[in-house]
């Protein structure tokens, strides 16, 4: 299976590519941006909370007490929990 590789743009500036089984946090990581802060990188201390403005996307495993059933119908999620299947705009939250 080949995967597919997406652009992610972020809301105010900066862009880059994450494959569709990568986690939005680790292909920022991986270019040497910051346009995300970096935290457990687990799913659980919600540093990493982004919303997603465009594009379709699917979430792993996070804290519901840092992203909420609210929040994840307005788009919210962790980006280290978030695998693009789509070219995805991002807001940092
Ligand atoms: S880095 Fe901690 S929840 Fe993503």
């Amino acid at each position: 299976m080949t995967a597919d590789s997406h652009q992610i743009t972020l809301v105010g500036g900066g862009q880059f590519p994450c494959r569709g089984d990568e986690r939005v946090l680790t292909a920022m990581e991986r270019r040497g941006a910051d346009h995300i802060s970096i935290g457990c990188r687990g799913g659980g201390c919600g540093v990493c909370r982004v919303r997603v403005v465009e594009g379709k996307y699917r979430t792993g495993k996070m804290s519901a007490a840092k992203v909420s059933a609210a929040d994840l119908r307005q788009g919210y999620a962790l980006a280290c929990r978030l695998y693009p299947l789509d070219n995805l705009l991002i807001e940092v939250s």
